[in-house]
């Protein structure tokens, strides 16, 4: 079974499977319903084709789980899905230019085949994966998870990937590695704006190790039960919900384990106004604005509001305690 390519024109085949549409529509059908309590007569005609999707052998099949829920705690939200149009249409992909859109008009000339991650450093069991050996590595689940940038606006997003852990697990890291490092590709044949002097390339991300062990950090090959778009980081991402959206580095082809704190591309760029843990904070200000509010993707009405932002992004609860006891001010 090939992985769903999308109906958009992006066409990246591996042998596994994404959520189908009609399943993903039919689960967030569901969940609106469960929402204003009128479930009950949906649920018969959904689990049936739920039934029906699961008497089919698929391996290698993302897992389907009742009621949209995930096996992470905090993946599932009941807020209005950002629509797929909004969400890969206003991206921050520096490599294909600095403008919101730059990404969707830029991106088409991302070759994203063959690909493939070097799992590298203080690691017992060091390997490049193709592309292909990365998705059938773990099986794959639908995360719906809010991604806030640290401009200030934010969306949610049916993601779709498996916990970065599995694979951390397979590598073996070292006692001595205490952080894990991302680095994205770089060609300035196919990415317009590498080499232009805005970041320093390739764009590097870094996390803890507890960080990066931590099931709700997805390795991400999909959205909206489709391969990932050019625009979003195809054909593999990290999606952090706890943090700000540029932790989240797009099309990843290394993997590095370290015992030094990466420098990663935004620290270098503003050491004062991104630091390494970037966690979504609405007490802590970004130096030239505050981050206390946030602007939803799609609610740009002349009366919409900006919504409070939450603490870690509304996850604290499942991540507040891999900082306790720090000083977020400091370690911001
Ligand atoms: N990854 C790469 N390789 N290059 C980038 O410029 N931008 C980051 C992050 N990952 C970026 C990147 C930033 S600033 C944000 S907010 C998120 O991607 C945006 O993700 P989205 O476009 O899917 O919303």
């Amino acid at each position: 079974m090939l992985i769903k390519t999308s109906s958009r024109g992006f066409d990246h085949p591996v042998p596994s499977e994404i959520t189908s549409r009609e399943t993903y529509q039919g689960r967030r059908e569901l969940l609106r319903l469960m929402a204003t309590g009128a479930a009950g007569a949906a649920l018969a005609g959904w689990a049936g084709r739920q039934a029906l999707a699961q008497t089919v052998p698929k391996p290698g099949k993302l897992a389907t789980l009742a009621g949209g829920k995930s096996a992470v705690a905090g993946a599932v939200t009941m807020e209005k899905i950002t629509d797929y149009k909004d969400a890969t249409s206003y991206n921050n992909f520096y490599e294909f230019g600095t403008d919101k859109s730059d990404p969707a008009k830029n991106a088409g000339t991302l070759v994203t085949k063959p690909w493939s991650v070097a799992v590298e450093g203080l690691v017992k069991q060091p390997r490049s994966y193709t592309l292909e050996e990365l998705l059938k590595l773990s099986p794959q689940e639908e995360r719906i998870y809010r991604l806030r940038c640290v401009e200030g606006w934010s969306m949610v997003i049916p993601w779709v990937g498996y916990s970065l852990s599995e694979l951390i697990k397979k590598v073996e890291p070292l006692g001595s590695a205490k952080f894990v490092e991302f680095i994205t590709q770089a060609d300035p044949k196919t990415m317009p704006f590498v080499g232009s002097r805005v970041l320093e390339w390739p764009y590097v991300e870094g996390l803890r190790m507890d960080e990066a062990m931590h099931p709700l950090a997805l390795l991400s090959f999909g959205m909206y039960g489709e391969v990932l778009p050019n625009q979003s980081g195809a054909p593999v991402r990290m999606v952090l919900p706890w943090k700000y959206g540029f932790k989240s580095g797009k099309s990843i082809v290394k993997i590095r384990f370290t015992d030094k704190e990466p420098r990663t591309a935004w620290n270098k760029a503003a050491a004062s106004e991104y630091g390494f843990y970037s966690n979504v904070n609405p007490q802590v200000d970004h130096p030239r604005w505050s981050q206390a509010t946030e602007r939803r993707i799609g609610e740009d009405g002349l009366f919409a509001k900006r919504r409070k932002t939450l603490m870690f992004n509304g996850y604290e609860a499942q991540v507040g305690q891999l900082y306790a006891g720090m000083d977020l001010k400091k370690f911001f």
